[in-house]
């Protein structure tokens, strides 16, 4: 594990060092790979690759944040909000359960998912496995009557109501890390931070987080109360937290990092096109630049590039978008989401995956020469994001 306070002042040169440094880990994780061809078939050998007991683990946080996860975690939402796909609830359930056999010990969700309902689907999945694995969930987004507002509110009479809330609803004590999902311009910073240090003392909750904030917040947030992870899009069409110093003050000051969205929402794992059809009710990728008829055509092509790069190793496009993300360094944890047991078992293979430091820079550079067409969000969400 990287010695993270000896590398305290080191600046963005530092970080870049850093990442040669663990993508060298990363490249030396122990060979299970069982995979037999360059294409996407996931093989006996496979399955047993990621049985129970074969998982990894990181630390997300440093000192009393300290928090140890599964390498990989599961991200719940697109389960039955906001990813078209429908299963029933039986269905997800064995598949959260599935997950869990595999090792998966990080589950994310958020009060807004759904809203509530996502909530409910991870408490109820979750509940034979109480103290054994971690739900995360995140507050900030205004729920009245189970119906989002589009306001923010950060109030700490709203956190408090909204962590006994969701305690309620995932069927736990204490919430192993609660986020706050935007900030809220009407509420400092150091009020929220302080907030959660209360809920902490009582036993409430355990760690904490935030999303999508600047580096400032998180100087000032973590002063207050320490943070254990920041949870922001990153992918290898969205690296903007590598240019706007979060990951440099994530190493500088011991935070975690968990990048949602890892396959970019699906795209990344190429069976999108400019045909695919959302579903009108249960998916905001229609209302995403990215995701317009032009611009998927467009980035398809970078898609092409990480299908090109795994041919060599037997990797999917989407085991390229996670590894290509884990090797940046050890204190980053994705959270993809799936609904089908074939997607978990090949995202969860990843780990084992043998890529040097100057291989995943290859593609680092094939990609970086294909300009993305297509903001990711639209002027509504994008307010939302960098304070
Ligand atoms: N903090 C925030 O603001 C924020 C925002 C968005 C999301 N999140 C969190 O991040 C988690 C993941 O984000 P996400 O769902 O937006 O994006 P994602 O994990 O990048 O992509 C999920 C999509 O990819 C597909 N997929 C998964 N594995 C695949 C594979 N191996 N091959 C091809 N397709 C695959 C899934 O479809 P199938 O069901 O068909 O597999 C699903 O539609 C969420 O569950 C949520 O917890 C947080």
């Amino acid at each position: 594990m990287e010695d993270r306070k000896e590398q305290k002042n080191v600046g963005r040169r530092g970080f870049l060092k850093t990442i040669a440094a663990t993508s060298a880990m990363f490249a030396l994780q122990p060979a299970v790979n069982k995979v037999k061809a360059a294409n996407n078939l996931i093989t006996d050998g496979d399955l047993l690759a990621v049985e129970q007991g074969d998982m990894q683990y990181r630390v997300l946080g440093t000192g009393k944040a300290a928090f140890k996860v599964s390498a990989l975690g599961f991200g719940v939402m697109g389960m039955n909000y906001n990813r078209s796909q429908a299963p029933d609830r039986q269905k997800c359930i064995r598949i959260i359960h599935e997950a869990v056999e595999r090792g998966v010990t990080l589950f994310d969700t958020a009060i807004i998912y759904g809203p509530l309902r996502n909530e409910l689907l991870a408490g109820e999945a979750l509940a034979p496995f109480k103290g054994k694995v971690n739900i995360t969930t995140k507050f900030g987004h205004e729920v009245v009557d189970g119906k989002s507002t589009g306001r923010q509110d950060s109030s700490p009479k709203t956190i408090r109501r909204y962590c006994e809330e969701s305690l309620r609803r995932l069927r736990i004590d204490s919430i192993p890390l609660f986020y706050q999902h935007r900030f809220d311009p009407k509420t400092p910073v150091e009020e929220v931070a302080a907030t959660i240090g209360d809920l902490i003392k009582e036993g409430k909750v355990q760690h904490w987080g935030m999303c999508e904030v600047n580096a400032d917040t998180i100087r000032k947030a973590h002063s207050i109360q320490p943070l254990t992870a920041i949870q922001s899009e990153y992918h290898l069409m969205h690296r903007l937290v590598e240019e706007n110093d979060v990951l440099e003050v994530c190493r500088e000051l011991g935070i975690g990092f968990v990048p949602y969205s890892p396959i970019n929402r699906g795209f990344l794992g190429g069976s999108i096109n400019e045909y695919t059809i959302f579903d009108p009710n249960n998916d905001n990728r229609q209302t995403l630049p990215r995701f317009q008829p032009d611009a998927i055509r467009a980035n398809t092509r970078i898609v092409n590039v990480l299908q090109q790069f795994g041919h060599k190793y037997g990797m999917t496009s989407s085991q390229v978008a996670l590894g290509w993300l884990m090797q940046k360094a050890p204190w980053i944890v994705p959270i993809p989401g799936t609904t089908k047991s074939s997607h978990l078992i090949e995202n969860l293979h990843t780990l084992h995956f043998n890529v040097s430091p100057e291989e995943w820079n290859e593609l680092e550079v094939a990609v970086t020469a294909i300009p993305v067409m297509g903001d990711r969000y639209n002027a509504e969400q994008q307010r939302q994001v960098g304070h």
